[in-house]
């Protein structure tokens, strides 16, 4: 109950968030990720999931061939997204769900995509195992997001930062990014640590 009241609470917050989104997004990919969205989007194939689409910035980095689906819990990102579809001319199913119980079977898609919302997604390491789990043998997961930085003097600011994101907005700061149980194939690090991005294999099936 708890648990459903925090979703319904952070639900609520990408809602009201959804309007200004971009606009603050396009600050941070120029300032901090750089090309991340082109890297990440660049190296998905086949039958691809996006998990916490948001807005859908990336969806204009995907290679033409890839079958896109992408899912959010918050329905006034989605419509952002479902808009910028149809403005690109972009086939993709969107719908609404929770990262931490994806609605898709084991070993469904080729790639697993999610930037920028490991900060965001109140338990973490259950949205990895989700999307492990959907992840076919040999598929790749693709992550991109901001994480702990590399010094102590950086990491004691985030740590300030928390304070008032963590509780206000669900934004954590001094996460990492993980791929348990995965072959990390390409990782990447870069100002001052505080960006992680990563293409991770999940081991072929015996
Ligand atoms: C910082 S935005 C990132 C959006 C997009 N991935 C991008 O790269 O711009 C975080 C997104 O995570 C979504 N989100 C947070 N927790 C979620 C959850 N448990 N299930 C699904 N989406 C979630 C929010 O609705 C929001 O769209």
């Amino acid at each position: 109950m708890a648990g459903e009241q925090n979703r319904d609470r952070w639900q609520r917050y990408w809602d009201k968030t959804s309007a200004s989104y971009d606009k603050q997004m396009r600050f941070y990919d120029r300032v901090l990720f750089a090309d991340s969205r082109a890297w990440i989007c660049g190296q998905a194939t086949g039958s691809t999931l996006e998990v916490a689409v948001g807005t859908g910035l990336n969806l204009p980095f995907y290679p033409a061939r890839v079958e896109l689906r992408g899912i959010d819990f918050s329905p006034a990102m989605l419509g952002i997204a479902q808009t910028r579809a149809r403005q690109l001319g972009r086939a993709v199913d969107l719908r609404e769900a929770d990262a931490q119980a994806l609605p898709f079977p084991d070993a469904f898609f080729d790639t697993v995509v999610c930037t920028f919302a490991l900060c965001a997604i109140p338990d973490e390491h259950r949205a990895v195992s989700e999307m492990t789990r959907v992840l076919r043998p040999g598929g790749l997961m693709l992550l991109a997001d901001h994480i702990a930085g590399a010094t102590w003097p950086v990491r004691a600011i985030q740590r300030i930062i928390d304070v008032v994101t963590v509780p206000l907005q669900g934004e954590h700061n001094l996460r990492q990014v993980q791929a348990e149980g995965l072959n990390i194939e390409r990782r990447e690090r870069f100002k001052l640590g505080l960006v992680e991005r990563l293409a991770a294999r999940k081991p072929a099936a015996e």
